[in-house]
């Protein structure tokens, strides 16, 4: 099923909506932040003057061309003000990978627990069968949490890389795999 690239995902109290152009500036001084860098493969810290906007562009062409899906993770109540950002992205071999931020403020209360699994059930709709997984650094505990709550389990480790880190390569990443408990 082809979902169209104007979906919006509702949860309890979020709204994951279309990246936009006017997100950019919130992207740049939340994704800024060393303490969210440092936790992820991909955000570069310092963060670069307009790497916002090129990565929403590149998120704009993935989508485009089927490789990716991307959502602005706001409050339902505030959809202008994004908290972070998630995402899936079809690897070459068919996997899927799940990939996010929140902004510091957002931290703690519970909202990326609620994001994942509304984006687990819409990647399933997305690539019907395909492995949805997702590589944690070995300290980050909360997202590994995330992830066992959203029914993923631990399946080995991988290589990544830390862009905001002196250590370019973490190579024992934990590696989650989604592998619900269907009969519970
Ligand atoms: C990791 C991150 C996404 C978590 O989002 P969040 O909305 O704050 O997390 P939640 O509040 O939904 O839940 C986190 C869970 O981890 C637990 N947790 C949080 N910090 C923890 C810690 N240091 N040790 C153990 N458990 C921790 C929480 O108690 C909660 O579990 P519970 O519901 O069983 O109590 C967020 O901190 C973040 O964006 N970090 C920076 C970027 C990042 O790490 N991205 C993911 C890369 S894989």
């Amino acid at each position: 099923m082809t979902a169209p690239l104007e979906t919006e995902i509702r949860t309890e109290r979020l709204l994951l909506r279309p990246l936009a152009a006017a997100d950019a500036p919130a992207i740049e001084r939340l994704a800024g932040d060393e303490r969210v860098a440092r936790l992820t493969a991909r955000l570069p810290h310092p963060y670069p003057a307009g790497a916002a906007e090129a990565f929403i562009a590149m998120a704009l062409g993935q989508e485009r061309g089927g490789a990716g899906r991307w959502f602005a993770i706001t409050r339902a109540d505030g959809p202008d003000a994004l908290l972070g950002v998630i995402g899936l992205e079809a690897d070459d071999d068919g996997t899927v990978e799940i990939g996010y931020w929140l902004g510091v403020p957002a931290w703690g209360q519970g909202l990326m627990s609620e994001a994942v699994p509304a984006v687990v059930a819409f990647a399933r709709q997305w690539r019907p069968g395909a492995r949805i997984a997702a590589h944690t650094f070995p300290e980050n505990v909360a997202s590994q949490r995330v992830l066992e709550k959203a029914g993923f389990r631990r399946n080995g480790v991988g290589v990544c890389q830390a862009p905001a880190r002196d250590r370019k390569t973490v190579r024992n990443a934990p590696l989650f795999v989604f592998a619900p408990d269907e009969t519970a």
